[in-house]
């Protein structure tokens, strides 16, 4: 994945925001303190439900100090007190916390499980899909490409990618990816499914428009009280994202996808994952397959 260049204007990067491989710094060019991690850790909790631990100091620290040196600031004071009014900038810090670990067919076992709850949808008329937390949208076009295998060309398969990250889904957005990230999908599906890029697009493959036109992306926060969305969805993937949320915070998301999804749909989390905690609104099926619980209230 090529870096981004932090001090270069908002711009996606394809197939990365370059920003999950901060390499760690021996000394410290900025004063960084427990009052200025702590308010880091109460705006972005409070924005985004992200709970960062103490564990999470020197990542902060890492990522914050970028945006630091790009706006040609001295301080952490400084750099928080401009957070207070300047909504782009805000924008750029919350992006700057995220972490868009992602790739295609990750979580490989849950794609067969997609496969059929699409035959068994498809029956009935057009399948909904949701990426709750695409990142730069391996994801969503994993299942625009499970749809096309499964039901073949032009499926009624809609899919929906949504990120609290703005660079993230521009990334997604534009559906080019380094080569090396594509390569590993094997020979086959990256002929039917990509286009190689040529001359100063070397080393870069595209989502081919036939994928493409299955997916649409969206910025969208978990947390913000009113979700533009709507449903049913036959399937919802939250994965990996859920991890960086309290209890709380992934009781008060999972409460909200139950209505969302369709009575016979599937939600699918990550591998660590575990729902135990609300099993009240969602059955474990499969290996972090779950269903919903029916709402006896409704
Ligand atoms: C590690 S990536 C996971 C990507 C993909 N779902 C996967 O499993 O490969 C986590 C993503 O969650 C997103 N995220 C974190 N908090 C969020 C929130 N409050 N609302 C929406 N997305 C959020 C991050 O921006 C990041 O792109």
């Amino acid at each position: 994945m090529r870096a981004h260049d932090p001090n270069s204007p908002a711009r996606p990067t394809p197939g990365g925001t370059g920003k999950d491989a901060t390499p760690p710094r021996p000394a410290r060019e900025f004063r960084f303190d427990d009052r200025d991690f702590e308010r880091i850790r109460r705006l972005i909790y409070a924005h985004a439900g992200i709970s960062l631990n103490d564990s999470k100091r020197d990542m902060v620290y890492g990522r914050v100090t970028r945006r630091l040196r790009a706006l040609g600031l001295k301080s952490f004071a400084e750099y928080l007190q401009q957070l207070e009014t300047d909504e782009l900038e805000f924008e750029e810090f919350v992006n700057s916390l995220t972490t868009n670990l992602t790739a295609f067919f990750r979580e490989e076992h849950h794609f067969p499980i997609l496969a059929e709850l699409l035959r068994k949808h498809a029956e009935n008329g057009p399948v909904s899909l949701w990426s709750a937390a695409c990142s730069t949208g391996e994801e969503a076009y994993s299942m625009a490409i499970t749809a096309i295998e499964t039901l073949g060309a032009n499926p009624r398969v809609r899919i929906l990618g949504t990120d609290l990250d703005t660079r993230a889904v521009r990334t997604a957005d534009l559906g080019i990816y380094p080569l090396e990230r594509v390569e590993k999908l094997g020979e086959e599906r990256l002929k039917r499914f990509f286009l190689k890029g040529t001359g100063d697009k070397a080393g870069y493959a595209r989502v081919r428009p036939e994928v493409r036109a299955l997916v649409r992306f969206r910025p969208m926060n978990l947390m913000t009280p009113v979700w533009p969305i709507r449903g049913p969805f036959h399937a919802i993937f939250c994965r990996n994202a859920m991890i960086y949320f309290d209890r709380a915070a992934q009781r008060r998301v999972l409460e909200r996808f139950r209505p969302l999804l369709h009575p016979d749909g599937r939600l699918f989390a990550g591998h660590a994952e575990g729902l135990a905690h609300c099993a009240d609104l969602f059955e474990p099926e499969r290996r972090t397959v779950y269903r919903p619980v029916a709402d006896a209230s409704r």
